[in-house]
């Protein structure tokens, strides 16, 4: 039986993975992380665009019945033209099942969004959000420096902690601020543990992972394309670097891969 197939411009589309490996456990997964052109995030909307059509190319080669797109700036971007070119296959993005986590946990319906400066620019999460609740303020920065610095594996460090304070300060330490924070980016989970001690205990931070699995789940129902007979497969494959990405996988799942579980690819 065919696979879901999940892609991200490098690891952080992992964070996804993992959730809906938890969720649909039965179900195989492809995974691809475009390595070579990490990131995405700074990358023109009609690069990014590109590069989402070429993944998912790929992807479908490997037999998929439905795509992912984990990973916010694909998502914000490429989402029309992935349906356009693929319409037999259901395919969704993390934004929009962020913008409704972030909605429902807020009690004063006053968001704060951090992700890529392709995701922020294009106002991305406004749009979902206000999509939901047209009253809900949202105060959106841009945070590209995580990106690098999840790639690094350097999320628990020093480094990190001045990164979050530095970024998060502004926002959050001022009259008024807002009680959720979105985590606007699929490499951004791995800083959760740095954050919540930041923001301290009257921010709740949430992010698109676990509810990206909901919907990736009431897709495949939607279509009848549950998996009911297993055992489930999952591959990895990316466009650079197998052992690097094997490495930093680590950070982002609950178990190591082997390098030899990663194939490496050309788009
Ligand atoms: N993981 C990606 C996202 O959610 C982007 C990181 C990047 O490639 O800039 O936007």
């Amino acid at each position: 039986m065919a696979a879901i197939g999940i892609f991200d411009s490098g690891v952080g589309g992992l964070s996804v993975f993992q959730a809906i490996r938890h969720q649909l456990p039965s179900e195989s997964l492809v995974y691809l992380g475009d390595s070579a052109r990490v990131p995405y995030g700074t990358k023109s909307a009609q690069s990014v665009r590109r590069y989402a059509l070429q993944a998912t190319k790929k992807l479908v080669e490997r037999d998929i019945k439905a795509l992912v797109v984990a990973c916010n700036t694909a998502s914000a971007v490429a989402l029309p033209a992935l349906q356009e070119a693929y319409p037999n296959i259901p395919v969704i993005g993390v934004i929009e099942p962020g913008a409704q986590a972030a909605v429902g946990a807020s009690k004063n319906q006053h968001i704060a969004v951090i992700g890529t400066e392709g995701t922020i620019n294009g106002k991305a999460y406004e749009h979902a959000i206000q999509a939901l609740n047209q009253s809900a303020q949202v105060d959106a920065l841009a945070t590209q420096m995580l990106v690098s610095m999840a790639e690094e594996g350097w999320t628990q460090n020093k480094l990190a902690q001045l990164a979050v304070d530095e970024y998060l300060r502004g926002l959050f330490f001022v009259e008024n601020a807002p009680d959720t924070l979105m985590l606007g980016c699929t490499h951004f989970p791995v800083f959760r543990p740095v954050i919540e001690a930041f923001v301290g205990p009257t921010v709740t931070v949430v992010d698109s992972a676990s509810t990206t699995a909901i919907a990736i789940e009431a897709l495949l129902a939607k279509h009848q394309l549950f998996e009911r007979h297993g055992p489930a497969r999952e591959h990895f494959m990316v466009t650079d670097g197998p052992e690097r990405f094997a490495r930093v996988a680590r950070v982002f799942l609950d178990e190591p891969i082997a390098p030899t579980q990663v194939e490496l690819v050309d788009l």
